[in-house]
């Protein structure tokens, strides 16, 4: 918790029209945070969530402002972070929570939407760190997280598109990782697992259904699940996943974990699995350094 004579830090939150997002920036605003919940459309299909949001603040007098901002524009993007750099001096803290679902074989996406779903769910990501970055450089401290997904770390023997962004999101955050340590700025990678939100509705659909028929005609016959005794009252609930990145947030500077997986479902074994990763990854980083692995870039006639 912040100490009662601390100035709030200042968090920014993507996505905050429904799932994690709201509940990230209820979760923080009631702890004390200074938040701006962001997201797109504020004005139009999203304007009674945007109410919502600034009414719950109003009735707590809880320090929460509600923004635009589409991760996918430049334009969106920069005039949102220049907005809370502005007004708050300053960011702390950069949660990037947006992101879309994408049900479908892989074939039966048109390039468009692929190219669509990258730019939302790894590049909009991307985009927003690189907007907060030089503000945090300059103030030599920061910590940006990143809602990947245990999707986005292993594949149960199915993947497809949405598994894919996320991959690429771990490769982008894991290397800002590296690169701005230097600066005092803290990358940490949040890894849900499944969670009951509204993810599924607004999961994109495969453009061309012909080829998702013929899949689904050609699936291997699968054998018959396991009754699950698992009641409507045991599923998990997404306030975890804000508790978890409140946890990441209140964490001493420099000794936040790189990768954290949250959640009941769809986690087993993916924490273990990012720590034997760390084993190989530490030592590769140590053989590198012997000048019979020395990896030459230079061209050879530079
Ligand atoms: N639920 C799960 O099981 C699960 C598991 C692992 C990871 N995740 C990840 O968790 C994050 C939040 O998902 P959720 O489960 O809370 O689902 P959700 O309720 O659908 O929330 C997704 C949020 O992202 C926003 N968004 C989409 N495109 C955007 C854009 N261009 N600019 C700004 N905001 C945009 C959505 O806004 P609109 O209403 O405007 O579309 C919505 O607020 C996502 O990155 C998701 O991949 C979810």
């Amino acid at each position: 918790m912040l100490a009662s004579n601390a100035v709030a830090r200042t968090v920014v939150v993507t996505g905050c029209s429904s799932g994690f997002g709201e509940l990230i920036a209820r979760t923080l605003a009631a702890s004390g945070y200074r938040v701006f919940a962001t997201m797109r459309d504020m004005q139009s299909r999203n304007a009674p969530a945007a109410q919502a949001l600034r009414d719950w603040a109003t009735q707590r007098a809880a320090l929460l402002e509600v923004l635009e901002l589409d991760v996918t524009s430049d334009t969106s993007v920069e005039r949102a972070i220049n907005d809370v750099v502005s007004r708050a001096s300053g960011i702390d803290v950069l949660v990037n929570n947006a992101g879309i679902a994408a049900t479908g074989p892989l074939e039966a996406f048109s390039m468009a939407q692929v190219e669509t779903l990258f730019g939302l769910n790894a590049f909009g990501p991307l985009r927003a760190s690189n907007a907060v970055l030089p503000t945090m450089r300059a103030q030599g401290s920061g910590l940006i997280v990143f809602v990947t997904s245990t999707l986005g770390r292993v594949l149960p023997r199915r993947g497809g598109l949405y598994a894919s962004t996320k991959w690429a999101l771990e490769g982008l955050a894991e290397s800002l990782h590296y690169e701005v340590a230097r600066f005092g700025i803290d990358v940490a990678i949040l890894e849900p697992g499944s969670f009951p939100t509204q993810a599924v509705a607004k999961a994109t659909r495969a453009e061309r259904q012909e080829v998702v028929q013929a899949y689904a005609v050609a699936a291997p016959p699968q054998a018959p699940t396991q009754p699950t005794s698992r009641g409507p009252h045991e599923l998990p609930h997404p306030q975890e996943v804000a508790d978890a990145i409140k946890q990441l947030i209140e964490m001493s500077a420099g000794e936040r974990p790189l990768r954290t997986v949250v959640g009941p479902v769809f986690t087993e074994g993916v924490a273990e699995y990012n720590s034997s990763y760390q084993r190989v990854r530490d030592h590769l980083a140590e053989v590198l350094r012997r000048p019979d692995q020395a990896i030459t870039w230079t061209r050879p006639n530079s």
